[in-house]
């Protein structure tokens, strides 16, 4: 065990390091400067198939869910095709409606999760066209699938999915622009989002530098027994996965809410004991979220902004700052900071990592 953790303390903290090199072997020849595209060859999908692409839908449980949720909003952003995400283990049990037009996307880091791999046998069973996005070759999912995106995170032993979850999105983001090239994106807008995923293992690597302030932020507010996740449109899913992965590792009980959602209801829960990690990407809903942040600290609560903007000084308790990319890309980078919250209230808390009670890494049971 000490030679595969390297010097680290636990399979968490390792897995979070690896998360630049992880992301550049997703990269690795798939980028294409010359015709600002992806090339995917494990799709399977020639130029006449991919603009035959009607829909998209991902599939996926827990973080693989989520991470299908970004990959949504990015192909929606990019390609402009209707997307979304359900989980997977909901759609054999509502006999859904498969559409020969769309692309289902089965998400799933060991690709031996028993709920995703019957999606997808259900799907196959209905004629639906399902790839896989999946870690580990030759795993089930991967074989049924028979085609798809191969993650290149390399192996994960930690049951908090972290640099998986990150390749899962980064892939959808290539995924994303190929979709978007066969249809209306610019050369130019699928330039910029190639020069974007270039640049992020460094900027991967500026967040996690950030490591102590965030272990600071984590330990002032480890007693809190209640937390919100804040965010909308891109910063929804972030939202939803800070909130899983904490809930996962340290058992401090976390909710997502959609912000403009906090008005409906759970703001009554909102006061001095219940603070509010709120995302804040420097997109055209800035100002919403600032509103956001200050219906959060009129009513008492503490709030903690995870952003890439200039946010007036005093408005935050704390802010968790991650250097400011192309705009489609930001739920990457802002999922990053979330990692490292979780890792150290667990942490503060004396918690098992690596091993989190009640959980395992797959779940190969119903
Ligand atoms: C992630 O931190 C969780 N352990 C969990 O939600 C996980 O993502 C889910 O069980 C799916 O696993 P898979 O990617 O191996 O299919």
């Amino acid at each position: 065990d000490d030679y595969e953790l390297g010097g680290h303390t636990d399979f968490m903290r390792k897995e979070m390091a690896e998360q630049p090199e992880a992301i550049a072997r997703a990269l690795r020849g798939r980028l294409d400067e010359r015709f600002a595209t992806a090339h995917l060859g494990g799709l399977g999908l020639d130029p006449m198939a991919l603009r035959a692409v009607k829909r998209v839908k991902f599939l996926g449980c827990g973080s693989a869910y989520y991470a299908g949720q970004m990959g949504a909003t990015l192909v929606e952003e990019l390609a402009r095709i209707p997307a979304d995400a359900e989980p997977a283990s909901e759609f054999r049990y509502r006999n859904p409606v498969v559409d020969p037009d769309a692309l289902y996307v089965a998400v799933s880091q060991s690709g031996e999760t028993l709920d995703t791999l019957a999606a997808v046998q259900e799907l196959r069973r209905k004629g639906g066209r399902v790839i896989g996005a999946v870690n580990v070759v030759g795993s089930a999912i991967a074989r049924e699938c028979g085609s798809g995106l191969f993650l290149h995170a390399g192996p994960e032993v930690s049951v908090a999915s972290t640099k998986a979850l990150t390749n899962m999105t980064v892939s959808f983001a290539m995924l994303a622009l190929l979709l978007g090239r066969v249809r209306d994106l610019s050369a130019s807008a699928g330039q910029r989002i190639v020069t974007g995923l270039r640049a992020l293992p460094g900027h991967v690597e500026r967040v996690l530098a950030d490591d102590a302030d965030i272990a600071r932020i984590a330990k002032r507010f480890a007693h809190a027994e209640h937390m919100f996740f804040l965010g909308r449109v891109r910063g929804w899913p972030v939202a939803r996965e800070g909130a899983q992965k904490l809930k996962e590792i340290s058992y401090v009980h976390a909710e997502a809410y959609q912000s403009a959602e906090l008005k409906h209801g759970p703001l009554a829960l909102v006061d001095a004991n219940m603070p509010s990690v709120v995302i804040v990407p420097a997109d055209d809903l800035l100002a919403k979220n600032l509103a956001t942040i200050e219906q959060v600290k009129a009513r008492g609560g503490p709030v903690i902004a995870i952003t890439n903007a200039e946010l007036p000084s005093g408005l935050a308790d704390e802010v968790i700052r991650v250097p400011r990319g192309e705009p489609e890309l930001d739920p990457i980078l802002l999922t990053i900071p979330l990692q490292l919250l979780a890792y150290h209230t667990a942490s503060a808390l004396g918690r098992d990592i690596d091993k989190p009670r009640n959980l395992a890494k797959s779940v190969t049971v119903e």
